[in-house]
Formats: structure tokens, C-alpha cells, sequence
């Protein structure tokens, strides 16, 4: 298994050898920061990708690869390459009930900001600097006092932003069904 950091445009056609699954593909092709696990060469088995909108980290390890730690690596090597960019923070969203996940995110550096309640999410962020340190500092008090249909909404528009600063929003849909359809046919 080899490591590469690059991002989503240079690794575009390793991706589109082997799509993940559509919600993570796309994400991983915009990808400002991108780092992939590869076995025979070409075959992305993991990767990790950091977006231009808030610095949103997404990140998935093929079945069949997972519990092998190979999800912690990709995260640390993210990390380490923002640390290297000068971002100073990263952050996540994680569904509640993402018990790796969260043990994962946990054990390299994230911490809880607000768990929303009706979409079930969990806001991460894993500060990378004393910028970023403040910067939790000040939306982990703001966060929870917060009402919670608010940050569901501004969680709704980030994902929205984050599509239309990727070019994505209109070819977002087809993307998904080719890349669907892609998978139906392997499988
Ligand atoms: C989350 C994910 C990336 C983790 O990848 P991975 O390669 O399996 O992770 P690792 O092997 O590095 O670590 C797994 C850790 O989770 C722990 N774990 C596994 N199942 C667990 C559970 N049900 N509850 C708590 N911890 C659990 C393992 O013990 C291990 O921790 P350890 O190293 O301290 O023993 C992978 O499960 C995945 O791709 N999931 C689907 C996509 C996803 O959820 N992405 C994140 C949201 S964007």
C-alpha cells in the first residue's frame, strides 16, 4: 500500500477508475487537499479530502480494508498537510451513530462542536493552530446556544456553497447518476 497527497483534479482519473460511492466521489474530485491509499498501483482504496468551503474534511476506506487502521493514516496525513498549507483548522460533520468515525476523528485531533439533533449530524473541528484554537474556542460556546433548526440550516447552505463554488451544482445530479450507475454495473 503506497500513500499519494495531491488533490481531487490530479487524481481524477485514478478516482474514476474505481468511484466510491456517489456523496463521497464528487467530494474527492473537488478536493483542494487530497490524500489516497493505493494498492496495484491504480486501485484507490482510501482517501481523505479537505474542500475549499470551510476547510471540510471527508474521508472513506473501501470495505474490506477497514479496521487496519488505514482510515487513521489518511487522517493524520491530511492533517499534516494542512499543518504544511497553513490552514488553521479543519472541520467534519459525522453522523451520530458513526461509532469509527468518531473514534477515529477523536484519537487525531477533532473535537465535538454541536451535535444537531434532526439531521443527526455531528460538527467537528480539529483546530491546527492558535488561530484555530480560538477559533474553536469561540464556536464552541456560540454553537450549543444556538437553535438548533439555525444550524441545520447554515449546515444545509455550507453543503450548498460547497457544491456551487465546485462547479458541481448544476452537473451534481448527473454526476451522482453516472457514478451510481457506474457501481450498478460492477457490482
Ligand atoms: C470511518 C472509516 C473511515 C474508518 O476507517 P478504518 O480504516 O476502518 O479506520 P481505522 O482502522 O484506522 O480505525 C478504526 C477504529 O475504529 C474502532 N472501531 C471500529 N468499530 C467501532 C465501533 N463500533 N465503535 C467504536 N470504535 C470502533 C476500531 O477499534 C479502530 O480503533 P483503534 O485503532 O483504536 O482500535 C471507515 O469505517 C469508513 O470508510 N466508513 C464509511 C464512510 C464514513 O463513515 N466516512 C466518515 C464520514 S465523512
Amino acid at each position: 500500500m503506497k500513500f499519494i497527497l495531491s488533490n481531487g483534479e490530479q487524481l481524477r482519473e485514478k478516482l474514476e477508475r474505481f468511484p466510491f460511492p456517489a456523496e463521497f466521489h464528487w467530494k474527492f474530485l473537488v478536493a483542494k487537499i487530497l490524500v489516497a491509499a493505493v494498492v496495484d498501483e491504480d486501485n484507490v482504496v482510501a482517501a481523505c479530502g479537505v474542500r475549499n468551503v470551510l476547510n471540510q474534511v471527508t474521508w472513506h476506506v473501501r470495505e474490506g480494508y477497514r479496521g487496519q487502521g488505514i482510515g487513521k493514516q489518511v487522517l493524520e496525513k491530511t492533517i499534516r498537510a494542512a499543518r504544511e498549507r497553513n490552514l488553521s483548522f479543519l472541520m467534519g460533520t459525522v453522523a451520530f451513530d458513526n461509532a469509527p468515525s468518531l473514534h477515529v476523528t477523536s484519537k487525531v485531533g477533532f473535537r465535538m462542536l454541536v451535535q444537531l439533533k434532526e439531521s443527526g449530524l455531528v460538527f467537528l473541528m480539529c483546530p491546527l493552530s492558535l488561530r484555530g484554537e480560538l477559533a474553536y474556542t469561540l464556536l464552541h460556546v456560540i454553537c450549543p446556544r444556538l437553535p438548533n433548526a439555525l444550524l441545520e440550516r447554515i449546515a444545509g447552505l455550507v453543503e450548498k456553497r460547497i457544491a456551487a463554488e465546485s462547479g458541481q451544482s448544476p452537473a451534481l445530479a448527473a454526476e451522482t447518476e453516472r457514478v451510481d450507475q457506474k457501481l450498478r454495473l460492477s457490482s
